[in-house]
């Protein structure tokens, strides 16, 4: 399926449909009034009629449409003029796919340029169009549980009225495609069941994405050898447990500008987590699968930054591990030496993320980086406290916290900021080591992040707590691809590129 942009003559364009937008006040725009005016009033007198009234989402399919030689026209409800938002264009868009897919229709035309002019820019006019028209397929395959031949669509074309804005609708159409990849790659990866995706297999992951990118891309591993001769031992102990092996994949993307600022992605990549000896209940125990979906969302965003080609430089950390149960786990009473010099009082093994995180965040100091964000499945206080739409955001730094807040406005993939106020520390105190790896109770996407902050203070940084967003449970069960979008997001504003 292909994505184009051109203008047309409407009226003559031999193709299986033409989508437009109609609105409550039955005023008729652009394209809307072109189609009509050929037609000799057709589509007025249909609206007049009350077959639609223009509301949110609402469709009419028609066929044979006097002096029109396509075979269809979708009318789909705009709702108010000059009132469109973003929830409502995804709305539309997703409406009229629904119609497009039940009937099979091959060759489309989206021609509602008209409805956004007020509201949108011509870059985020395309851009959520076609991230929702992708999100739509994506979804329908993933719920049929079809991945191949299941849409018929061959071409959706977009017209465009005004031929000034047909470089940056083509830029954004590239925006969209690319960070759409690193989206859907990433989901692909956390659907994976945990047996197939190890530690070991997120790794190979990484280096074939090396492979794929070799000019950009490069691959180094980090093994439990190495770990050990690093000091690495909390990241260590929670793997001790599983047979299989730590994995930490290291990629470094280099964009074609030289002397950049370095920004390192972090994603907690725990393949499975039982919560070891302080075992999880068994009732939602398979989701822990997804607790490697922070790390497969820097492999998406890599994706995405390679895709856009961004004159950046870009190192992702894919902290591969897994947490189980078994004669060699760490046990809670353990008392760990972090990479950092450090000691972890281990109270509960289920508090696991943060001693892998804790040594990644001391070693990725080697790369003096500029902004280092931290991604992981952190804690379920998180979703207790902000729910399944909206990422937990911490940071030690008002610039890279404004640079996260931009781009979570720019792609509406959610976050909001917690605090990391000095009254938290006392919760992490421990007796018989520097640090205790949980809270006395409460606030406990908050203590977690506190932990964590302990280890990042060398740079700027940001923790994203997506516990409560990486994934969704029944009965459409699987991986959401956040925070990949805005990661991206992020990513493309530091190339300065300004839309
Ligand atoms: N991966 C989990 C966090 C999690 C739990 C994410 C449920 C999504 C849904 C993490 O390793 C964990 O188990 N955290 C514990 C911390 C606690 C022991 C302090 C938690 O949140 O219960
Ligand atoms: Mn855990
Ligand atoms: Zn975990």
């Amino acid at each position: 399926m292909k994505f184009y942009i051109k203008k047309f003559v409407l009226e003559k364009e031999q193709t299986d449909c033409i989508i437009i937008g109609i609105f409550e006040s039955h005023d008729l725009l652009g394209s809307a009034d072109h189609l009509n005016k050929c037609s000799n009033n057709y589509i007025g007198n249909l609206i007049k009629s009350g077959d639609i009234a223009g509301k949110i989402g609402e469709t009419l399919l028609l066929y044979n449409v006097p002096n029109i030689v396509s075979k269809r026209i979708l009318l789909v409800g705009c709702g108010k003029i000059n009132s469109l938002n973003r929830f409502y264009l995804r709305k539309i868009v997703k409406s009229a796919m629904q119609v497009i897919n039940k009937n099979s229709i091959k060759n489309i035309i989206f021609s509602i340029g008209e409805i956004g002019t007020k509201e949108f820019s011509t870059y985020w006019f395309f851009r959520i169009i076609i991230r929702s028209i992708k999100e739509f397929l994506y979804d329908f395959c993933l719920i049929n549980n079809i991945f191949k031949n299941s849409i018929n669509l061959n071409s959706i074309f977009f017209n465009l009225d005004n031929l000034q804005d047909f470089d940056i609708a083509n830029i954004s159409l590239k925006h969209a495609l690319a960070i759409d990849d690193g989206i859907i790659a990433s989901r692909q990866l956390s659907n994976l069941p945990p047996n197939v995706c190890n530690p070991l297999y997120l790794s190979l992951q990484a280096k074939k994405l090396s492979e794929k990118y070799k000019d950009n891309i490069n691959f180094s591993l980090i093994d439990i050898k190495k770990m050990n001769s690093l000091g690495m031992n909390a990241y260590v102990a929670v793997s001790q447990g599983s047979k299989n092996k730590p994995y930490m994949s290291i990629l470094k993307y280099f964009g074609n500008k030289k002397n950049n600022k370095v920004i390192v992605l972090i994603g907690k990549g725990l393949t499975f987590d039982s919560g070891g000896i302080s075992i999880k209940p068994a009732k939602n125990m398979h989701e822990m699968k997804y607790d490697m979906c922070g790390a497969s969302a820097v492999y998406g965003t890599l994706i995405a930054a390679a895709k856009l080609n961004l004159p950046l430089t870009i190192i992702g950390v894919l902290a591969g591990c897994e947490n189980m149960v078994g004669g060699n786990s760490f046990r809670p009473g353990d008392v760990l030496t972090t990479m950092s010099g450090k000691t972890v009082e281990v109270l509960n093994t289920d508090a696991e993320g943060r001693l892998v995180l804790c040594d990644v965040l001391k070693y990725v100091e080697r790369f003096s980086p500029h902004f280092v964000i931290d991604i992981a499945t952190l804690t379920g206080a998180c979703v207790v406290a902000l729910g399944n739409n909206v990422s937990g955001l911490f940071s030690n730094n008002e610039d890279l916290f404004r640079e996260l807040k931009k781009a979570s406005e720019q792609t509406d993939d959610k976050i909001w900021r917690l605090p990391l106020f000095k009254e938290y520390e006392k919760e992490l105190h421990s007796n018989i080591a520097d640090l205790s790896n949980i809270g006395t109770g409460k606030a406990g996407a908050i203590t977690a992040a506190y932990f964590l902050s302990k280890f990042s203070k060398k740079y700027n940084w940001a923790h994203l707590d997506i516990a409560g967003t990486a994934w969704s449970s029944n009965p459409k069960k699987g991986a959401t691809g956040r925070p990949v979008e805005l990661l991206s997001q992020f990513l493309l504003n530091q190339s300065e590129y300004n839309f």
